[in-house]
């Protein structure tokens, strides 16, 4: 952060003092850094909204005895190759793998790489975090 800016803000005495509880149960140790994270989150959800261009993680665990299955989600990761940056692959125990999908794209394209790997038969759970936009 170079260029600092200040301003303020005006608010409700129980809304500010909501807020506070908020922001000390969650370890920030300012407001500032809490009203941050709250732009930089209120810009992402825009940017995914709007279709524009975000970059997060997809994380998913899946039983890689499932018939196909390995050679399948290969397939679509291959497919989306503009969207997928890096893969992480964590054998978990005897059955399961973690896998770890660092992407970047367009929201409808990361959503759809998202939802297609959800659907495969074997993938037990997958989840998607997205971190950043281009908006910042
Ligand atoms: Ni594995």
């Amino acid at each position: 952060m170079s260029d600092l800016y200040r301003f303020g803000v005006s608010l409700e005495k129980t809304l500010i003092e909501a807020f506070d509880r908020h922001i000390e149960a969650q370890n920030y140790k300012s407001r500032s850094e809490a009203i941050r994270d709250l732009i930089r989150e209120e810009l992402i959800r825009k940017e995914w909204r709007e279709g524009g261009t975000v970059a997060g993680a997809i994380v998913m665990t899946y039983d890689h005895h499932k018939r196909e299955l390995v050679s399948v989600l290969l397939d679509i990761q291959h497919d989306f190759q503009d969207t997928v940056i890096s893969t992480q692959h964590v054998h978990l125990d005897h059955h399961n793998c973690l896998e770890i999908i660092a992407v970047k794209g367009k929201a409808s394209d990361v959503e759809k790489l998202a939802t297609t790997l959800k659907v495969q038969v074997g993938v037990k759970h997958l989840s998607l975090s997205i971190s950043a936009s281009s908006a910042e």
